[in-house]
């Protein structure tokens, strides 16, 4: 019972966090005075924010001892954190919300990339208000996320800035890749670690910064965390359809994208079959992609992929084993039993 208690109380302290962070990056866009960006912004769906959760549960796990009804209004003002002036819980918000900037930008911007038409379940920004827009409008949120992290220590700051760096390096080589098919495994691991596990891992190490925690072992568990999230997210666009998705299903058959299942799948045929499959791949018409879900359906390869994701769960949660933080084993169970 009084677990359950606490877990509520967590969830409490979490959702408001959230609403602050949603609060502080819409003061930052209502400060630039546009009504061209307000607009734009105004119809983007602020998602899961797990950049977010994951902060807050490294920043801010002593919030389940600390909440009774004698704390104050919250138990994390007092805190002292490691950026310049601000108490521990403005530090948690600001660098949740920088991140979510950061994120946001990187989907517009990717969605301007695959030509995509939805994004979070709502119209994307560049079919909505055209690619320059989209374009510019990441430009937009990126500077502002970075102009506020110099109000962070310069670990803190360097940290984040090589992130945004790993993740447009992984973008680019993803789209250099997608002109045709890839087979070569240790490609895929690295564009996704760039493109999608670096943020989480920057995201986990400043956090880890921020409240003087061990900062590799969370870098590991952000870094493992991103592995298994792309490769669920490359599952799910095959086996999920586009309203349970938010976004385009079978995009990344589409954009040409040779993801984990794709890789299993042709290591596994003989080479007749592996000419059939790079033609079909190629192609990527209605009939063709149905050929290929069909080959997929006949072997074990999206089983597989989902078993290589909870390995890196796995390696995730060992890396901070130590720390006995249950949100954080939570946070990464719930990402392998995701459906969008
Ligand atoms: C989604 O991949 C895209 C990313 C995880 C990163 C995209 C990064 C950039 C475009 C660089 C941005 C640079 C700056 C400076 C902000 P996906 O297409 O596989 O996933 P999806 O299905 O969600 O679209
Ligand atoms: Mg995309």
């Amino acid at each position: 019972m009084a677990k359950a208690n606490s877990a509520e109380q967590y969830k409490a302290q979490e959702s408001e966090l959230l609403r602050a962070v949603q609060a502080q990056c819409d003061t930052w866009i209502a400060q630039l005075d546009s009504t061209h960006v307000s607009s734009m912004y105004a119809t983007i769906n602020q998602g899961k924010m797990l950049r977010s959760k994951l902060i807050i549960a490294i920043a801010a796990p002593h919030v389940e001892s600390t909440l009774n009804a004698s704390a104050p209004e919250s138990a994390l003002d007092s805190v002292p954190s490691q950026s310049s002036g601000l108490s521990l819980r403005e530090s948690v918000i600001k660098l949740c919300a920088i991140i979510e900037l950061i994120q946001c930008a990187s989907l517009l911007h990717d969605d301007v990339i695959d030509s995509a038409t939805s994004r979070r379940g709502n119209v994307s920004v560049n079919a909505a208000f055209g690619d320059k827009s989209a374009i510019m409008l990441g430009d937009i949120l990126y500077s502002n996320a970075f102009a506020q992290l110099c109000g962070f220590s310069s670990q803190i700051a360097r940290v984040v800035a090589e992130s945004v760096s790993a993740l447009s390096l992984g973008e680019i080589e993803d789209v250099a890749y997608s002109r045709a098919f890839q087979s070569d495994l240790a490609i895929y691991y690295r564009i996704v670690r760039n493109k999608t596990a670096a943020l989480l891992a920057s995201s986990a190490k400043a956090a880890a910064l921020l409240v003087g925690r061990d900062a590799n072992a969370y870098e590991a568990y952000g870094l493992n965390l991103g592995m298994a999230f792309q490769i669920i997210d490359d599952l799910l666009d095959i086996t999920q359809d586009t309203h349970t998705l938010g976004k385009p299903a079978l995009n990344d058959i589409q954009e040409g994208k040779s993801t984990l299942p794709y890789i299993l799948l042709y290591a596994r045929l003989d080479s007749n079959a592996k000419e059939e499959f790079l033609c079909c791949f190629e192609s990527a018409d209605s009939a063709s992609i149905a050929r290929i879900q069909a080959m997929l359906a006949e072997s074990c390869v999206l089983a597989e992929s989902k078993q290589i994701a909870k390995d890196f769960i796995h390696k995730a949660l060992e890396s901070i084993r130590h720390e006995r933080n249950s949100k954080l084993e939570s946070i990464a169970n719930a990402l392998i039993e995701r459906n969008h």
